[in-house]
């Protein structure tokens, strides 16, 4: 029990801290711009017309408010974090000073659904934008090699039973516009961190325009009616609805976290990275708040398209020019969140694997040129390559956010335990009202937790239970501070006979 509770101390953090690998290129414009480059993407894009359709109707644009608020709380607990423990590894190398390493194991193993699989649902969004396109000019790719085998056999029967292609009696279907993306994103990754930070202010440059222009341009075209004239229907699902659509819409937030990934590559970790976090989840949430109105506004809630929500709003009062932009934007903009949860797993794996936890050898190498970890990039990037090529997005966004929702509980947990347990450390920036910010984070989250169903719950259990079997057979024996435990109790026992 010792050995799976065993924490790293702060002052081991900092030593850490000074032993990087990566080159400190990023400042506060940069990391600001990777916070939003990794949160504004499908959640809004995509996400927000199932939820508003069967979760929420316009009072989605409270789901919203109280996701957003959810994520404030959980955000400063991470910006206390980041300017004490400037690490890569986020809330997994958090966890390990303040929980012990089996937590900080199951966190890390947590994470990889908040990165890796949230980046193959933004593929396949950012896949099925791609086609929207492709059609404006013309272009029909078949549908075989645009989709993953379930959604082809549920939503578009006809085009499974005429055209799909079959090899020894399996019909070959796959999202190939999906994978592309990915091992578009996985090759920059791999060339380097700086230019990929240059690539991503463009993009998001271009993505809040967008943005904008869907509240300027949509704000003229609300109907007051739509958001209905009663509380019973502004709110047509009950309060339960708001709390369902927060846990669904969620993944709009996912993503601020990822610039505590990346503090060994800041200039100025503890005074920018806390300014990353906070300054680009306020500014998404009030975004979220605007598009959202406009959207439910512009829409009736049950006539919102699932797909493509906000082009096909602009579609349907004739503005095709303010649809081909929006798909534009979100082409855009989904690539940038890809370009950013890629970057951070890496960054996790990394500092998992250089506490022992994985493989040192695959997942910590870093490339002597480039300086990336070039070998964990391209494994994350295969296997996120392959999941989008094959699984559909609806089940896929519900996994992430719980898996999500655990780490932030316990990050927010964190913060309490390390106050007691290290009180005077130093930390450029404190989370105020402890315990009450951490405690309302942990609450709010746990809320959006119990509103998801059952069977997401047992996936979620069936992934940690993956993830110990992994840490019993191989990282409990590799962990590199049990070894240094190990060593200085042997020192100390020589010294006593
Ligand atoms: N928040 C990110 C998105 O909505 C993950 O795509």
């Amino acid at each position: 029990m010792k050995k799976l509770l065993a924490k790293k101390t702060l002052h081991d953090l900092a030593e850490e801290s000074n032993h990087h690998h990566f080159k400190r290129v990023l400042g506060p414009f940069s990391l600001t711009a990777l916070g939003i480059g990794a949160v504004i993407g499908a959640g809004i894009f995509v996400l927000t017309g199932l939820a508003a359709k069967e979760f929420a109707g316009p009072s989605l644009i409270l789901s919203f408010v109280l996701s957003g608020i959810a994520c404030i709380f959980v955000a400063l607990c991470y910006a206390e974090f980041a300017s004490m423990v400037p690490l890569a590894g986020s809330a997994y190398t958090y966890s390990y000073a303040a929980l012990g390493e089996i937590f900080a194991w199951i966190i890390g193993w947590d994470l990889i659904l908040e990165y890796s699989l949230a980046s193959s649902l933004v593929a396949v969004g950012w896949s099925h934008y791609f086609i929207k396109l492709t059609e404006l000019f013309g272009l029909h790719i078949p549908a075989w090699i645009t989709n993953d085998y379930w959604t082809l056999s549920h939503h578009l029967k006809d085009a499974l039973s005429q055209h799909v292609p079959y090899f020894f009696g399996i019909p070959v279907v796959f999202n190939l516009p999906a994978a592309l993306i990915i091992v578009i994103i996985t090759t920059l990754l791999v060339i380097g961190i700086k230019e990929s930070a240059r690539f991503n202010s463009i993009i998001v440059g271009i993505k809040l325009a967008v943005i904008l222009l869907v509240i300027f341009v949509g704000w003229f075209y609300v109907k007051s009616d739509n958001w209905g004239n009663s509380f019973s229907a502004f709110a047509p699902f009950g309060i339960g609805g708001i709390g369902t659509g927060a846990a669904y819409v969620f993944f709009a937030y996912i993503g601020f976290d990822a610039v505590s990934t990346t503090a060994q590559e800041a200039r100025n970790p503890k005074r920018d990275v806390p300014i990353g976090i906070i300054v680009s989840l306020a500014l998404c949430t009030i975004l979220y708040i605007a598009i959202t109105a406009v959207l439910t506004g512009m829409i009736y809630y049950k006539d919102i398209n699932i797909d493509a929500p906000l082009a096909d709003a602009f579609s349907r009062y004739g503005l095709t020019k303010v649809s081909f932009f929006i798909s534009v934007g979100a082409v855009a903009g989904l690539t940038s969140v890809l370009l950013v949860l890629l970057l951070s797993q890496s960054r996790i794996l990394w500092a998992m694997a250089k506490d022992g936890l994985l493989s040192e050898r695959i997942f910590a190498a870093v490339h002597p040129r480039f300086g990336t970890p070039h070998i964990s990039t391209i494994i994350v990037g295969s296997c996120v390559a392959l999941t989008a090529s094959c699984f559909p997005i609806e089940e896929i966004a519900k996994l992430v956010n719980i898996g999500t929702l655990l780490a932030f509980c316990l990050v927010a947990a964190a913060v309490i335990i390390l106050r007691v347990k290290d009180p005077h450390h130093p930390r450029a920036f404190k989370c105020p009202f402890v315990p009450v910010i951490p405690i309302m984070g942990i609450l709010s989250c746990g809320y959006m937790m119990i509103r998801l169903e059952l069977s997401t719950w047992l996936r979620l259990i069936a992934w940690l239970t993956a993830g110990t079997i992994i840490y019993a057979a191989y990282s409990r024996h590799h962990s590199k501070l049990a070894k240094t435990h190990a060593l200085m109790k042997k020192q100390e026992n020589l010294m006593t006979q």
